[in-house]
Parts: structure tokens; C-alpha cells; sequence
């Protein structure tokens, strides 16, 4: 059985959702979970990050086999990023790490379609980590436009989510995970998505040459 599903709503609510998902799963003897979680997941982490870190736990001490997949950033989250030819973040200029979904897809696949292992934690990341002007750089050359990253503090990010209609707290807290995942904590890779699928993960490149038509229109038109 597979668990993923989103991380918005209530972080709470989410919570005990997924851990009901778990117990039933346990109790109806299903031979294996596997769970997608988040890079860096724990308890009272901000957002998603401490509603998995709560779920992972559960999941670990629910006696179902289980293996817990940490990834990285989608790449899937990029086309909702880049308005008018601009990337608002409060990154800062290190390196983060994206991963293209597909490849948490076929992780999961080879997971669940093999023998049932021991279990454990997969930190599954992209084969590179770029700093965000690097990011916007390989968008526009892919799109032909140009792109830029526009490094924002964080109330002033918080700010421009609340334009876009993301409330509070929510908008804050994403903008302060910006800023902590932009310290370099989710820089480096892993071999993870290649030892368990057998080949490397895609890089933004790929991503990006079969995406262009997922870019708003806003951007295209520039
Ligand atoms: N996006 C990232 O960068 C990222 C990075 C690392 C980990 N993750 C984790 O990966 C998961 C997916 O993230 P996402 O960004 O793809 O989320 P998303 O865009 O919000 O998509 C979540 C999906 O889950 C479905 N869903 C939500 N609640 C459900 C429920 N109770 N039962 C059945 N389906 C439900 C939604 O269906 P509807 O569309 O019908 O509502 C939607 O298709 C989350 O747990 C997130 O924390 C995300």
C-alpha cells in the first residue's frame, strides 16, 4: 500500500488521517507501506515537515513493514513558482536540491512491486543541487524567455504569498522554510533513487524539456 497524499489543511487533522490509515492497514495485515514523507520530517517541524515527521513515526512503531520516502523539492512545483518571467524566494543564494516526482513515482513502484525488505528511511534527492539563479537561468534557457530569481527577506515573502492569497500562518511559515532549506541543509544528494530503481534520477533539464507547456502563459508571453 502506498500513502501520499497532500500536506495542506490542517497539519493536525492530516495527521491523524494518515495514522487511521496506518492502523487500519495494520490491523487488515496489509504486507507493506510505503509512505511518502518529506527530507528532513520531524515532529514539530514547520508545515508538512512536523506532520510527517508525526506520521513517519507512527508508521515506524505500527509493526507493518514500511519504508518511508524523503524527498527533496518537486521540480513539479516550479511552474507555479515563476510569474512574469520572475521566481520570488527567500533561498538565498546556496544551493537547494529538486527532484523530479516521477522519480519518487519509481521508487515507489520498484518498492512495492518487489520482495517485501527490511524497511528504512530513503532521502531521495535530484542528481544536482543549484542555487536559485542557476534554477531561473535553466528555466528561461529552456523557455527561450528570460527568467529571474528575485531573492526576497522573509516578511517581504510572506508579504507577496499573501497577495497570492495564501493565508496565515501558512504564508509565513513557507516563507521561513524558504530561508531554511535555502541554508544549505538540503543541498547535498543521495545514490538512492538509482539504487533502488537501477538508474540515476532525472535532472532539471529533463524535467524542463518535457514541461515547457506546464509554464503560465504570463511567462510565455513576455
Ligand atoms: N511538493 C513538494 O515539493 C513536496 C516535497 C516533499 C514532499 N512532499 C510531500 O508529497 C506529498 C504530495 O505533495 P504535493 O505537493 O504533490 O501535494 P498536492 O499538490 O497538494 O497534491 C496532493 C494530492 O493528494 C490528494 N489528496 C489530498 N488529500 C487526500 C485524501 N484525504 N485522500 C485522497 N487523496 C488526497 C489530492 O487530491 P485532490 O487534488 O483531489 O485534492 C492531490 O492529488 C505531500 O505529502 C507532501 O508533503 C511534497
Amino acid at each position: 500500500m502506498i500513502v501520499i497524499t497532500g500536506a495542506t489543511g490542517s497539519i493536525g487533522r492530516a495527521a491523524d488521517a494518515h495514522r487511521a490509515v496506518i492502523d487500519l492497514a495494520a490491523r487488515a495485515g496489509v504486507a507493506q507501506v510505503v509512505a511518502v514523507s518529506v527530507r528532513g520530517a520531524t515532529p514539530g517541524a514547520k508545515l508538512g515537515g512536523g506532520m510527517h515527521g508525526e506520521v513517519d513515526a507512527h508508521l515506524r512503531k505500527s509493526g507493518v513493514p514500511w519504508s518511508i520516502l524523503q524527498p527533496t523539492r518537486f521540480m513539479q512545483n516550479l511552474p507555479r513558482d515563476v510569474q512574469d518571467g520572475r521566481f520570488y524566494g527567500s533561498y538565498g543564494p546556496k544551493e537547494v536540491n529538486y527532484i523530479d516526482a516521477r522519480d519518487i513515482a519509481e521508487v515507489a513502484a520498484a518498492l512495492l512491486t518487489g520482495p517485501v525488505g527490511p524497511g528504512g528511511d530513503h532521502v531521495l534527492t535530484g542528481p544536482e543541487s543549484l542555487s536559485h539563479d542557476r534554477i531561473a537561468g535553466e528555466i528561461g534557457a529552456a523557455l527561450g524567455r528570460t527568467v529571474r530569481y528575485v531573492d526576497l527577506p522573509v516578511p517581504e515573502m510572506t508579504a507577496h504569498l499573501e497577495r497570492q492569497g495564501v493565508p496565515q500562518p501558512h504564508a509565513g511559515d513557507l516563507a521561513a522554510l524558504m530561508a531554511e532549506t535555502g541554508d544549505g541543509r538540503w543541498a547535498t544528494t543521495t545514490t538512492a533513487v538509482e539504487d533502488l530503481t537501477g538508474r540515476p534520477p532525472r535532472p532539471l533539464s529533463a524535467f524542463l524539456a518535457d514541461h515547457k507547456d506546464a509554464f503560465p502563459e504570463a511567462l510565455k508571453a513576455i
